[in-house]
């Protein structure tokens, strides 16, 4: 591995712990203005100086983030479809030039194993893969989970394993039982995603679940910025990512928390 790539990695998975907390806030490419993400730049400000990681579309980062700002960028660059149509029918939307440009720290793709449009998505990996390896950019594959696919270890470890397999440089994938499973058999680091608004104590045992049985982190977005209390669930997330913080802990800590002033946009 080259050192722009290696480099790039270390701005996503923090070196003292070799684990990241990732805030996803792309959404809006497939969902529009889904709750909390209405005015994407006024969700993300507050919860900023708590995430290792932006994971987010080109136009959100060019409208809604301050350029001087030094949160590392990792860039979805797939997409064209919509709720409403096929979503495993996405493509590259953006070319590694203009990534390159806006300086990303790392690029994401979404794949569909089991759909009928799995080679499509496999082959677009394996062809961002060629580029970053290229340009010494990192790529995370998005095991996306279509409504007829179960969300479990089988499923989703032949998922991310195909995703190492062609090169992905991490997978992001969900949390499921025999997690540690899908993580033995990826050889390539996993994140979590977070998955539909749960109740928050759920959504930090699921944080503490993952890193546990061998998750590196969370990329987490509507768990964060669809709480009641955004600022005071990323830092408790943060604490158990990054920290071990046991769950007991975690849930005094979200409380405690919980009562300071925060602005909610949800
Ligand atoms: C979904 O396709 C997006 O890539 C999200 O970034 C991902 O699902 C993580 O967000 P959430 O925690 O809301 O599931």
């Amino acid at each position: 591995m080259d050192w722009g790539m290696k480099n790039r990695l270390s701005k996503i998975i923090r070196p003292e712990t070799g684990r990241t907390v990732m805030l996803a806030v792309d959404h809006g490419y497939f969902l529009g203005p889904t709750t909390g993400l209405q005015e994407p730049g006024k969700t993300i400000a507050p919860l900023l100086p708590y995430a290792d990681t932006l994971m987010l579309t080109r136009g959100v980062l060019r409208a809604c983030v301050n350029p001087a700002t030094d949160i590392p960028i990792v860039l979805r660059v797939s997409g064209g479809t919509s709720i409403l149509g096929n979503l495993a029918d996405e493509g590259t939307t953006v070319s590694m030039k203009d990534a390159l440009r806006l300086n990303v720290a790392g690029i994401a793709l979404s794949i569909f194993v089991g759909s009928e449009l799995e080679r499509k998505t496999l082959l677009a990996l394996a062809e961002l893969v060629n580029e970053g390896e290229e340009h010494g950019v990192p790529v995370l594959a998005v095991t996306a989970v279509g409504k007829e696919m179960a969300r479990d270890a089988r499923y989703l470890g032949l998922a991310c394993r195909i995703a190492a397999e062609l090169g992905a440089h991490y997978v992001k994938t969900y949390y499921c039982d025999d997690f540690e499973k899908v993580v033995k058999n990826c050889p390539v680091p996993v994140v979590i995603a977070g998955g539909k608004k749960i109740p928050e104590k759920d959504a930090l045992k699921l944080s503490f679940d993952a890193v546990s049985h061998g998750a590196i982190g969370v990329d987490m977005g509507r768990n964060i910025f669809q709480s009641t209390h955004p600022v005071a669930m990323i830092r408790t997330v943060r604490e158990i990512v990054h920290n071990n913080l046991p769950l007991k802990e975690a849930y005094d800590m979200f409380d405690t928390l919980s009562r300071e002033k925060e602005t909610v946009f949800a």
